[in-house]
C-alpha cells in the first residue's frame, strides 16, 4: 500500500455536493484512489507528500474523440477559413490514408495523441473507429483504441464509403451485419453520424436501424446529431435513450424540450464550430432548460484537430454563454455522465485518483487565460 498526501491546494473542485471542502484543503490518495479529504492541518500521515501549488479538480473526461487516423487535412481547414463549407466529404481522404497505414504507425499516432491529451489535464478518453469502414480496418481501429481506453466506440456508420456510394442500403446492411458482430467484441458503444444534411452521412431511419442493431448486439448508444443543420439526431437519441447526442449545433425548441426530460446528455464540441466556421450552439439555453451538458474535444482530422479541453472550455465560455464554473463541470462531471461513468469527474473518498492541477489560483483561470498551458495531470 502506498499513500500520497496532496497539499498546497489553492482551490479544490470536487463536483460532489456531499463532500465538504475546508478552507485549506488536502487529500490523500492510496493505491490509486482518494482515501481522505480534509483540512491540511489535520491530515493523517502518508508515505509521500506532493505539493500541488494550484487548483485541483477531477481530470477532464474527453467523451468524444476520433484518434485512430492517418493523413493530413490542413488544406481543407485552410479552405474553410476563407469560406469553404464542411459537409463530411473530406472523411473519405482520411479513410484512404488510414487504410494505408501500418498497425504500428496507427498505434504510434494514437499513443502520441493520447499523450498530448494527458499533458493538458485529460484523464479518461473515449475513442471511436470510423476511418476504416471495412471489416478489417474497423476492427483494427477498435483493437488499437482498446489498448488506450475501455471507452471504445464502433462508428462503422460514420459515412457511406466511396465503394458503396451507389448502394447505401447495402452499406447499412454490411455495417449491422458482419462488421457489427465482430466489433462488439472490442467496443462498449455504437455511434452513428445521423445527418440528413450531408449526402455522406445517415438519415434518421438509417440511424435508427443501425443503433437498434447495435443495442441488440450488446452495445450502448451515442449519436452524432444536429451538426450541419436541423435534423432528427437529438430526438432519436432521446427516443432510444442514447447516453449522449453530440454536436447539437442546430437544436429546435422541441429538441431542447425532449433532451430536458431525458437521461440523454447534450455534448457540445466548441472546437468544431471554431474549425468549421459554424455558429456556436446556445449552451446557456440548454442549461437553463434543464438539459445536462457535456463538453468534449471531438479531436479528429476534419472538424477539429485539437486535443485541448482547456481550449474547449475557453470557447464554451466565450461563445456559448456558459460560465467558467459550468464549463469546467461540463468537461468533467458532465462528460463522465455522458459516458454513464458515475465514478469519474468527481473527487470524493473512494473515487479513482484521476486528478488534474491548474497552475492558477482558481478554476476561473481556465477560461480567463485562453491558450495558456495551465492544466496538467497531478499523478
Ligand atoms: O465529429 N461529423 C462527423 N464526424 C466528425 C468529423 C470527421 C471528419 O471530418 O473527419 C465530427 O465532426
Ligand atoms: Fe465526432
Amino acid at each position: 500500500m502506498s499513500s500520497t498526501l496532496i497539499t498546497g491546494i489553492t482551490e479544490l473542485i470536487t463536483n460532489d455536493p456531499d463532500t465538504e471542502v475546508p478552507p485549506d484543503p488536502a487529500l490523500i490518495v492510496t493505491d490509486g484512489r482518494v482515501s481522505w479529504i480534509g483540512s491540511a492541518d489535520r491530515a493523517p500521515a502518508a508515505d509521500t507528500a506532493l505539493p500541488a501549488e494550484g487548483t485541483v479538480l477531477p481530470a477532464f473526461v474527453d467523451s468524444h474523440s476520433h484518434l485512430v487516423f492517418d493523413g493530413d487535412r490542413s488544406a481543407e481547414f485552410t479552405a474553410r477559413m476563407i469560406g469553404a463549407r464542411y459537409d463530411g466529404g473530406g472523411i473519405a481522404t482520411t479513410v484512404e490514408a488510414t487504410r494505408a497505414a501500418t498497425d504500428e504507425r496507427l498505434r504510434a499516432l494514437v499513443e502520441a495523441r493520447v499523450a498530448e491529451m494527458r499533458r493538458q489535464g485529460t484523464g479518461v478518453v473515449e475513442i471511436k473507429s470510423g476511418y476504416g469502414l471495412n471489416t478489417p480496418d474497423e476492427l483494427r481501429s477498435l483493437r488499437i483504441a482498446a489498448e488506450f481506453t475501455s471507452e471504445v466506440t464502433f462508428l462503422g456508420a460514420h459515412v457511406v464509403p466511396v465503394e458503396y456510394r451507389s448502394d447505401r442500403a447495402g452499406y447499412v446492411d454490411f455495417v449491422i451485419g458482419e462488421m457489427l458482430q465482430r466489433a462488439a467484441e472490442y467496443a462498449r458503444w455504437i455511434d452513428v453520424f445521423c445527418e440528413p444534411n450531408s449526402p455522406h452521412a445517415f438519415t434518421g431511419e438509417e440511424s435508427r436501424e443501425i443503433l437498434l442493431a447495435g443495442r441488440a448486439a450488446g452495445l450502448e448508444l451515442r449519436v452524432h446529431g444536429n451538426q450541419l443543420g436541423h435534423g432528427p439526431g437529438a430526438q432519436l437519441a432521446v427516443e432510444l435513450d442514447a447516453a449522449s447526442v453530440d454536436h447539437c449545433t442546430y437544436l429546435s425548441d422541441a429538441d431542447i424540450d425532449a433532451l430536458a426530460g431525458s437521461a440523454t446528455v447534450a455534448t457540445v464540441l466548441p472546437g468544431v464550430e471554431f474549425s468549421t466556421h459554424s455558429p456556436y450552439p446556445d449552451a446557456r439555453k440548454l442549461i437553463d432548460s434543464g438539459v445536462t451538458v457535456a463538453i468534449a474535444s471531438d479531436c479528429n482530422p476534419g472538424t477539429c484537430y485539437s486535443t485541448s479541453i482547456p481550449f474547449m472550455i475557453s470557447l464554451a465560455v466565450r461563445e456559448m454563454g456558459m460560465t467558467p464554473t459550468e464549463a469546467v463541470w461540463a468537461a468533467t462531471r458532465g462528460s463522465a455522465l455522458s459516458l454513464r461513468r458515475d465514478d469519474l469527474g468527481v473527487i470524493k473518498v473512494g473515487s479513482p485518483a484521476e486528478l488534474t492541477v491548474l497552475d492558477a489560483p482558481n478554476h476561473l483561470h481556465l477560461a480567463y487565460r485562453p491558450g495558456v498551458p495551465l492544466a496538467r495531470r497531478l499523478l
